[in-house]
């Protein structure tokens, strides 16, 4: 067994965290939480029953809001207040008792967050709509971000990156992916602004440099911190792998340890494909151009499936989210294939 899956179980370092193996359980909303995003039993047994026994390598655990004006749905968890902390810690520790490491992933939902969810008004790069189907929001168009506005979001990041560490997480994960707040900046698609945050690639990944370096200076260098990007649009006047592969060398180069790739605009699926790693091209592309580990995630239903894209270079973890979705012990049953 072991040497059929050679690649996926195979152990790996990351800055000082080791990975037993290449599974990663990515990111998945199960909006289980309070109506304030507090962690309930419910999601405890959750993911207490995908860590404990089903040897993954880590769990990423759900997108969670740093600000209430970035919420995206009722019963999102939150990592927005100091208060939250209490339950993080708790499902922190369900998921280490169980032998995953656990990262939290940072959200800020931008135009996506509904003002019936968050009473206020949505905020953005640029007024615009999101180009996505089915609609993410309320269908209205959002509030341009002033540059106070941004550096306070900044800040936000690096307030719940510290609640993650004080949580016990081993590490956090920035979201730019999936037409979220960051995703609008990238793509060129939602950001129409034209001072230092929009234009070229540059200034388009502007943020996300200054969230990085603020995260790092509250966190420490040592705390692990991922970024998932939603590299291409795969749509017209959208990024490309291209713009991908360049958003990559520059988030490497501003201090992330891995890159956990997915699709941008066009949300976690991709037009006409559903076979095993459907953004392979994307990931091998940019894989190709760093240094730090890349993740992959999208359409893997086998652990074949993982040691395929692994023997070919398209990653260097694979991420499993549906199938684990409806199969906690899915690693332990295909470990016996
Ligand atoms: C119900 C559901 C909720 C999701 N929630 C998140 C999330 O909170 N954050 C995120 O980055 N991706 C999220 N995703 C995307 C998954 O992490 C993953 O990229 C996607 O399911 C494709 O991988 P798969 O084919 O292995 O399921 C979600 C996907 C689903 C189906």
């Amino acid at each position: 067994m072991e040497e059929k899956y050679e690649l996926a179980m195979k152990p790996m370092t990351i800055g000082n965290l080791t990975l037993k193996n290449r599974i990663v359980m990515p990111p998945i909303a199960t909006y289980q939480s309070t109506e304030d995003g507090k962690v309930t039993s419910k999601m405890l047994e959750y993911y207490g029953m995908r860590a404990t026994g089903s040897n993954l390598a880590m769990i990423i655990t759900e997108h969670s809001y740093i600000d209430i004006r970035g919420k995206a749905r009722k019963n999102q968890l939150s990592i927005s207040s100091d208060e939250d902390i209490e339950g993080l810690k708790r499902l922190v520790d369900t998921i280490h008792q169980g032998g995953a490491k656990a990262m939290a992933q940072l959200n800020h939902a931008g135009s996506a967050a509904p003002s019936d969810v968050t009473g206020e008004r949505a905020v953005a790069p640029s007024s615009v709509i999101l180009p996505v189907s089915p609609m993410m929001g309320d269908g209205t168009a959002p509030e341009e971000l002033t540059v106070s506005q941004i550096a306070e979001i900044v800040e936000q990041f690096a307030c719940a990156a510290k609640r993650a560490k004080a949580a016990g997480y081993d590490g956090v994960e920035i979201h730019s992916a999936h037409a979220y707040l960051l995703n609008q900046f990238y793509s060129p698609l939602t950001n129409h602004r034209e001072d230092d945050y929009g234009g070229d690639i540059e200034r388009r990944l502007r943020i996300h440099r200054e969230i990085i370096q603020s995260v790092r200076s509250a966190v420490g260098k040592e705390f692990m911190l991922s970024l998932r990007l939603g590299g291409c649009d795969y749509a017209e006047g959208g990024n490309t792998i291209e713009d991908s592969v360049y958003a990559s060398k520059a988030l490497a180069d501003a201090g992330v340890d891995m890159l956990n790739i997915t699709g941008g605009m066009c949300r976690y699926t991709r037009q006409g494909h559903n076979e095993p790693g459907y953004f392979q091209d994307m990931s091998s592309a940019i894989k190709k151009a760093v240094s730090i580990p890349v993740m992959l995630t999208g359409g893997v239903k086998t652990l074949e499936d993982a040691e395929t894209l692994l023997k070919n270079n398209a990653a260097d973890l694979i991420g499993v989210g549906r199938e684990i979705l409806k199969n906690p012990y899915w690693l332990m049953e295909q470990m016996e294939k």
